[in-house]
């Protein structure tokens, strides 16, 4: 299924097509280093990509630019709030999350941002919590090949995101975290779930990937790292 059709499955009209961004400007401001990613991307060649937690789409732009910089154009399906996480009530992010009366304009800044990069034809916006785009998810029987998971980082938030997303990947199919080894809650999440699967972790600049294939063969430029362990870069 492309990003059109799961658009017209999701809400039975092109909502690009009335999008309002009035008095916005392109902002891509979010967070680096996913270079691990588009990296993963160019080995797994992915037919589906789940992102959860989007925030203003600059991870998810980057992974639109690589799919097209390899002649691809599957879907991104991007699930968050875009109400923001528990940090981002801090006053740095005050300025970044853009409220009106109390309440953040993020989903209509990543909206602008994927149009003025010209990436409706692969990135599908779902609003919603975590939880609830997984079970959507499952029952529209989607499996993806690559999830990004870059939602909530305490540990009781990243383990119900891997337990609610692990169902969803294809037999190949591999999970990304962000911020493993620099987040306590992820990495003690992510580090309990593979140890409970005995499931070997790889891992590079900030992220680990898992996956449930046995059959995955990677270049040694993913540096292979032993369940629960950090391999430094
Ligand atoms: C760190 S930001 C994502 C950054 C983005 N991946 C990037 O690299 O630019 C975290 C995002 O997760 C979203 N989020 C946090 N908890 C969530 C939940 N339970 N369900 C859906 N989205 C959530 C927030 O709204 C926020 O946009």
């Amino acid at each position: 299924m492309d990003a059109a059709q799961l658009i017209d499955q999701i809400y039975g009209e092109d909502i690009y097509a009335s999008f309002d961004g009035t008095g916005l400007d392109e902002d891509l401001q979010g967070w680096g280093g996913h270079q691990f990613l588009l990296q993963v991307i160019e080995k797994t060649q992915p037919k589906l990509i789940i992102e959860v937690g989007v925030w203003k789409g600059r991870s998810a732009i980057g992974m639109a630019d690589k799919l097209k910089e390899l002649s691809s154009a599957v879907p991104i399906l991007c699930i968050d709030t875009w109400l923001g996480a528990q940090e981002h009530f801090q006053d740095k992010f005050r300025a970044d999350m853009n409220r009106s009366a109390g309440f953040p304009r993020l989903y209509d800044q990543f909206m602008f941002n994927v149009i003025s990069r010209n990436h409706q034809d692969v990135i599908v916006p779902l609003p919603v919590s975590s939880l609830a785009g997984a079970q959507m998810l499952r029952k529209m029987k989607v499996k993806a090949d690559l999830i990004h998971i870059d939602a909530g980082h305490s540990y009781l938030e990243v383990k119900s995101d891997i337990e609610a997303f692990w169902p969803l990947l294809s037999d190949d199919g591999v999970l990304v975290f962000d911020d493993y080894g620099i987040w306590g809650g992820v990495t003690q999440a992510v580090n309990e779930f593979a140890a409970e699967k005995s499931i070997p972790l790889i891992g590079s600049h900030g992220k680990a990937l898992m996956s449930p294939s046995r059959n995955l063969r990677f270049s040694t430029k993913l540096t292979k790292i032993a369940t629960g362990k950090w391999a430094p870069k």
